[in-house]
């Protein structure tokens, strides 16, 4: 376990995800850029501690933290949550001491707490015997609280459940800025998001199919509904690709090494593959969840 921590700790790096393969979420990406672009200009003295992205499972939080960090080419550190507990006593609390001095050291950098909910829920209400939550939300509280404005580190958190956050992390200088990512019901975003999960695909149409595909995607479809849409469609032109290969040499097994790059050159989605992959679809947000989401959205932004 110890280890596993150590390895996702691992050196701060840059990932590899850009703006491009966000799809769908412009304003949001407007509004995040302009949160941190400020306090980058103003010789890495950030001005505010946190930004909390929140909204339902697969909806991009994660997508975007990373592709924030590769945008400004600030080394990341990337903690999820449950990675901080530990069952010793006084472990988590170090872990997080840990976190936050590997932050200064690798500043100006981004420090993502993913999963936050599962770090800090509401203290008193966990039920952990040992407090072990309350001491590593305290802890928390301390270090972001000693942040220095100039110090160059930005942290972003994300979660799915904002209702089990401590409030006492979501007060002025923590996480005080919370934006919403959410799911897409309208055709522009559907269709961003599309374009950009298949902009390295050969696509039969050059892309023109895609507006049929979003006629046929149900109405609300997160980020990795649609993904899973995508990467089906060119699954089902890769098979039919090896059908051809295998009847051609007339031949019952599998492709051999070095004719993989052949096969995936000569992979072009259509829009039946789509149609085909929406057809399994189950979108995985209900109506029920989406108007529990709306329902914490304004009472988050009334607060
Ligand atoms: N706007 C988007 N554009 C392109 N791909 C997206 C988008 N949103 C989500 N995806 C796809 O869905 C996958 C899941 O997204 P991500 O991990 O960022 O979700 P999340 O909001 O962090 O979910 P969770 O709350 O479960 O952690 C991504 O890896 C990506 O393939
Ligand atoms: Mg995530």
């Amino acid at each position: 376990m110890q280890s596993v921590y150590s390895d996702n700790k691992g050196a701060p790096r840059v990932p590899e995800i850009r703006w491009d393969d966000i799809g769908g979420l412009a304003e949001l990406k407007r509004e995040i850029i302009r949160r941190i672009q400020l306090p980058l200009l103003n010789a890495f003295g950030f001005g505010q501690s946190g930004l909390l992205l929140y909204g339902p499972p697969g909806t991009g939080k994660t997508l975007l933290a990373k592709a924030v960090a590769t945008e400004y080419q600030l080394h990341f550190l990337s903690i999820k949550g449950p990675e901080v507990l530990n069952m010793y006593v006084g472990q988590s609390e170090k872990n997080v001491r840990q976190i936050f001095e590997r932050a200064r050291s690798a500043a100006p950098c981004i420090v993502f707490f993913d999963e936050l909910d599962s770090l800090a829920p509401n203290r008193g209400r966990s039920g952990d015997s040992g407090g072990v939550m309350d001491r590593v939300v305290s802890q928390l509280l301390a270090e972001m609280d000693g942040l220095d404005e100039s110090g160059g580190i930005f942290i972003i958190g994300a979660t799915n459940r904002p209702d089990l956050i401590d409030p006492a992390l979501l007060r002025p200088g923590r996480f005080d800025k919370m934006l919403y990512v959410g799911i897409h019901s309208d055709r522009a975003s559907k269709l961003g998001v599309l374009q950009a999960q298949t902009r390295k695909f050969e696509l039969r149409e050059n892309g023109r199919e895609l507006k049929r595909v979003v006629d046929r995607l149900p109405e609300n479809v997160t980020g990795a509904d649609l993904y899973s849409v995508s990467s089906n469609a060119w699954l089902n032109a890769v098979r039919e690709v090896l059908a051809r290969h295998r009847e051609s040499k007339n031949l019952n097994k599998d492709f051999s090494v070095g004719e993989e790059d052949t096969i995936k050159e000569s992979v072009i989605v259509e829009l039946r593959h789509f149609l085909d992959a929406i057809r399994d679809l189950v979108p995985s947000v209900s109506d029920e969840e989406i108007e529990r989401y709306n329902r914490m959205r304004t009472e988050l932004s009334s607060t």
